[in-house]
């Protein structure tokens, strides 16, 4: 097996993405809400490119149903239900319902690789879980970070960093890693060892300067659930 990770979005052709497994990472906080979305019973995901087509997606779904859910900044959107806070999707609200996301970075990378043969929702929260779904899916696997505003994101390496991990430990013969599987692997090392202090990363800070503090904390949780979200005919759902 070959594992590639990938810093930010829109860098692999439709043919390239074509015969792998894309497991999308965006740690804080896009990955992280989508797996306690449907962990705690959405029906469904859309993610949308920008607000003005989840706001026209919702009405033409007739409102009732749908929760209407984004970010831009880190803040929930105008008069939008919900925003990009994992803890706001909670069993009352979204159960049995479908969410429509606009995210900053998130919900762009997965319309990135929604060509891959199957594509997975990764994070911290679900580590173990989305790496046994991987090698159960039998491909080649890319690790597609969604990054921040077009620049690499310390948080997706470290996540990405212990998927690579976790399937190099489950997978019978070691798979061949790009170079920045490699040092993703390492960087989860050196955040496990206390060396890399997350918290003085960009995304991060900003999550904290902007009240986000318990967010961070369950983001960077591992293995709370094995629920894998995967994409399916243009929606998330449960694998
Ligand atoms: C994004 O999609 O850029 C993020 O998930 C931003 C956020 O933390 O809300």
């Amino acid at each position: 097996m070959r594992i590639d990770v990938i810093s930010q979005y829109a860098k692999l052709t439709d043919n390239q993405l074509a015969s792998c497994t894309s497991i999308v990472v965006d740690l804080l906080r896009a990955s992280t809400t989508i797996i306690y979305a449907i962990k705690n019973g959405a029906s469904q995901i859309i993610p949308a490119s920008d607000p003005g087509d989840a706001v026209t997606l919702s009405s033409r779904l007739g409102g009732r149903d749908c929760v209407l859910c984004g970010e831009r900044g880190g803040l929930k959107l105008p008069g939008f239900e919900l925003g990009n806070s994992p803890l706001e999707y909670t069993p009352e609200i979204v159960k049995g319902k479908t969410v429509i996301l606009s995210t900053t970075n998130g919900t762009l990378a997965i319309q990135s690789v929604r060509s891959s043969a199957t594509m997975l929702i990764g994070a911290l929260v679900n580590c173990t879980a989305v790496a046994k779904a991987a090698i159960q899916a039998g491909n080649d696997v890319v690790i597609q970070c969604a990054g921040t505003e077009g620049q690499f994101s310390a948080d997706d390496a470290v996540a990405a960093g212990a998927i690579v991990d976790t399937l190099q430990k489950n997978l019978g013969a070691a798979p061949t890693l790009n170079d920045l599987a490699f040092c993703s692997r390492m960087l989860y090392q050196d955040y496990l060892d206390g060396r890399l202090d997350v918290s003085r990363t960009f995304h991060y800070g900003r999550l904290v300067e902007l009240g986000f503090n318990q967010d961070v904390e369950l983001c960077f949780q591992r293995d709370t659930t094995d629920v894998v979200p995967v994409y399916r005919n243009g929606v998330i759902v449960a694998k």
